[in-house]
């Protein structure tokens, strides 16, 4: 034969393979999650994601220092609030010195330099397990919008560097931007959950927190997994209201939906690789079915590959740990 072009040359070795990859994972890619809950010396394992825990603050100061050392640079908080304190009005997630906000002291004062993010969503703290206020069967938008606006103010005054509404209100970012605007918060950004989707993959996250919802589901704010148009429509507006970085959510059955989008925006796109993505490589490789350490890096190449700037991933030690070697 005489080839003019032969492919295989690029994939010939290790060296060669690495000169010409045209996707490179760094920790610094990585968003971590980070579940807090109250009391002290508390690690408790999730039960259907195994390996990852609740802490209270104090476990989670030494999780963040190890996730510095590592080279990941950013955290997303989410709190585990307990029933009593629940209501239909996220009454708690304004509280200055909840769970959430008292996180976020002690981790910007504990390690100063590391990126905290926030969830902005009334579900942990609401009775129903919905993202906003319930009146009969209707998840209520505007009045929730104004509870997002001051949760947000209040995040940001604990010390928040972003916050993240992750409720799929409509108006929720421009609400958002003019409260953090009003009460001076000038430096703290928005990462808009912008194409979020209802989706089955939250299950174990909604153990982690016990914040399933109590009636129906989440089909009246959270897009409809058969629709790509409407996305770039969300994402759009949210850039338009004001959004630092948008982001695709869950990441590895909307992959088309993040390629769209990195093609359709000029912030930084984030995707999140969710608690059921998470779970299913952990069962798969706890029956010896799948490589853990090689599915999680595939799995990340092919989020970031299809267009995502960070991806918000339970794997993000994990991750960190194999590509630093
Ligand atoms: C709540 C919220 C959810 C997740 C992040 N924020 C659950 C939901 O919308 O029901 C899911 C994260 C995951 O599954 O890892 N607003």
């Amino acid at each position: 034969m005489h080839l003019i072009r032969r492919n295989r040359i690029l994939r010939q070795t290790p060296a060669i393979r690495a000169m010409v990859a045209e996707t490179i994972l760094r920790p610094a890619d990585f968003i971590a999650p980070l579940f807090i809950t109250e009391g002290t010396g508390v690690r408790e394992e999730i039960s259907s994601m195994q390996g990852y825990y609740r802490m209270s603050i104090d476990n989670t100061l030494q999780e963040v220092k190890e996730l510095w050392s590592l080279g990941i640079k950013s955290v997303l908080l989410f709190i585990k609030c307990s029933d009593e304190l629940k209501d239909n009005k996220g009454t708690e997630a304004l509280n200055p010195k909840g769970l959430m906000q008292r996180s976020i002291r002690a981790i910007k004062s504990a390690h100063p330099e590391m990126i905290v993010m926030t969830d902005v969503a009334l579900d942990p703290f609401s009775t129903y397990g919905h993202d906003g206020i319930v009146d009969g069967n209707e998840i209520v938008n505007d009045p929730t919008v104004e509870v997002l606006a001051k949760m947000s103010v209040s995040h940001a005054q604990a010390g928040a560097d972003f916050v993240a509404p992750s409720d799929m209100m409509d108006g929720r970012i421009l609400a958002i931007r003019e409260a953090l605007e009003n009460d001076g918060y000038t430096r703290t950004g928005i990462m808009a959950y912008s194409a979020k989707y209802a989706s089955c993959f939250y299950g174990p996250f909604r153990d982690a927190l016990d914040s399933a919802p109590g009636f129906g589901d989440k089909k009246t704010y959270q897009m409809d997994y058969a629709n790509r148009t409407e996305a770039i429509k969300e994402t759009l507006m949210d850039v338009e209201e004001g959004a630092d970085i948008v982001m695709v959510k869950p990441a590895m059955a909307y992959l088309d939906i993040i390629r769209e989008i990195r093609n359709n925006v000029e912030v930084p796109v984030s995707a999140y690789h969710v608690s059921g993505e998470y779970a299913m490589i952990k069962a798969a490789a706890k029956m010896g079915w799948l490589d853990e350490n090689k599915a999680i890096i595939e799995s990340l190449t092919s989020i970031k590959r299809a267009g995502a700037d960070l991806i918000a991933t339970y794997f993000a030690k994990d991750a960190a740990r194999l590509i630093n070697g």
